[in-house]
């Protein structure tokens, strides 16, 4: 059995017949010397006692939000805080959607909203409500922020049903723990990753801009993190929430961000998928521009913005993978091929943007990979797909080259 010492985990338990094997779940963590702390929804005490949750767990256990004794000895800021996994068993398809939608009804959920600690869920509940689109739909969300998951299994319900659903078995899931904590490939390195567009200010309420979402760069983060890395995000203004278990840094400017990457060095990898604005208006108004007269359109002066891949790809304290994107319109690949050589970065991902910015905000992208060794295509796929690809060619790298520990 893995050794969990010095681990830290929280457990919710919420709604489910399933709720019964988180007890043994209880047992594995503490026999491998983990420390485990509970949260039981309503749901949750209809299947299982507060009593043998805190025998097995030799902790208190917590259930009320509005507890005045537990607020102030424990808070639900300091429960998510100090654990070092979240572990959602069972995760029911009430509480999956919560999590999705940002909902707070109890305890568990507030404590799920309020955290920035890694998630990992173990879904339990009838094949229907499991196949059902919404619940899938709230999957995919969750697993686009970095949320992880073991299980649902197939097999006989509690309700007499067959199909999938059952609750990943205890071993299953403290097995999912235990590769969290040690197969983490990227684990002891540490990425800066750009994400978004950035808004260069005309006057206090127009700026220049673009239309990147950050679906792109908050994915590449997070699949990072879930490898292990210790991932610094620096994001433009974008609607997307930060992924579990990622340092947010959000910036408006070019200049911010370059700011922000270079205050994040050392780091071995940096990955720039941000969309940078090129030019910024020489001068900002302190107050707003007023429509003139005459009707005449104003002249705007434009300079041009730092280029952070560049700096960063021939920086002093240079990251030992350096990664950027190409944008382009047309003629993708030559671009790309002399983008990669003109910015002095390792890779590019490169992608067809189109005329009509389709690639922007979209949740596919279609990008050839751009390397000293030539192309790769891989295809039209999910932003989630590309950023796990992503990943996992970094750890091809990391495992074949030695590791120069940047943060030493
Ligand atoms: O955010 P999404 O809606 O998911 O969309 C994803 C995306 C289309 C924004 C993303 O896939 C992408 O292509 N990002 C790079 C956009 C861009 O600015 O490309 P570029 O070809 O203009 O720049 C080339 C590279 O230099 C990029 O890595 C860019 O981050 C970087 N750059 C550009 C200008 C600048 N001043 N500084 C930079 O670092």
């Amino acid at each position: 059995m893995t050794s969990l010492k010095d681990k830290s985990i929280l457990l919710i338990i919420s709604g489910g017949i399933a709720a019964y094997k988180s007890l043994e779940l209880i047992r594995l963590i503490r026999k491998s010397g983990g420390h485990v702390r509970c949260i039981l929804t309503k749901g949750g005490a209809q299947f299982v006692t507060p009593l043998s949750i805190a025998a097995l767990s030799e902790e208190n256990v917590y259930d009320d939000l509005w507890s005045l004794k537990d607020e102030t000895e424990m808070g639900h800021i300091r429960l998510s805080r100090e654990a070092d996994l979240i572990v959602v068993a069972p995760a029911s398809a009430n509480i999956i959607a919560q999590m999705a939608q940002g909902l707070t009804p109890d305890l568990a959920t507030t404590t799920l909203l309020a955290s920035d600690k890694p998630v990992l869920i173990a879904p339990a509940m009838n094949h229907k409500m499991w196949d059902h689109p919404a619940t899938q739909a709230n999957l995919a969300t969750l697993k686009d922020r970095g949320v992880l998951s073991v299980g649902p299994d197939e097999g006989d319900m509690a309700c007499g049903e067959h199909g999938m659903g059952r609750m990943s078995e205890p071993e299953a899931i403290f097995e999912a723990i235990s590769d969290f904590f040690f197969k983490r490939p990227l684990k002891g390195l540490t990425a800066l990753v750009t994400s978004g567009p950035t808004h260069e200010p005309l006057d206090p309420v127009r700026f220049i801009g673009n239309r990147s979402s950050g679906k792109q760069g908050h994915a590449i983060a997070a699949a990072l993190a879930q490898a292990g890395a210790h991932v610094t995000l620096i994001s433009g203004p974008v609607n997307q929430s930060a992924p579990a278990g990622v340092n947010l840094i959000k910036v408006q400017t070019a200049a911010q961000m370059l700011s922000a990457c270079e205050n994040a060095l050392p780091a071995d990898i940096a990955v720039c998928a941000a969309a940078v604005a090129d030019w910024a208006p020489e001068q900002a108004s302190t107050q707003k521009l007023k429509k003139r007269e005459d009707e005449s359109a104003p002249t705007i002066a434009l300079k041009q913005n730092p280029d952070i891949l560049k700096t960063l790809s021939n920086h002093k304290n240079r990251p030992q993978m350096v990664i950027g994107f190409a944008a382009e319109t047309e003629n993708l690949l030559e671009n790309a091929a002399a983008k990669r050589t003109r910015k002095g970065c390792d890779w590019i991902l490169a992608n067809d943007v189109g005329t009509d910015g389709k690639t922007f905000g979209a949740d596919e992208n279609h990008v050839y990979l751009v390397s000293a060794n030539g192309q790769d295509d891989w295809g039209l796929t999910s932003k989630t797909e590309i950023a796990r690809k992503l990943t996992a060619q970094i750890t091809g790298y990391f495992t074949d080259h030695e590791h120069k520990h940047a943060a030493e």
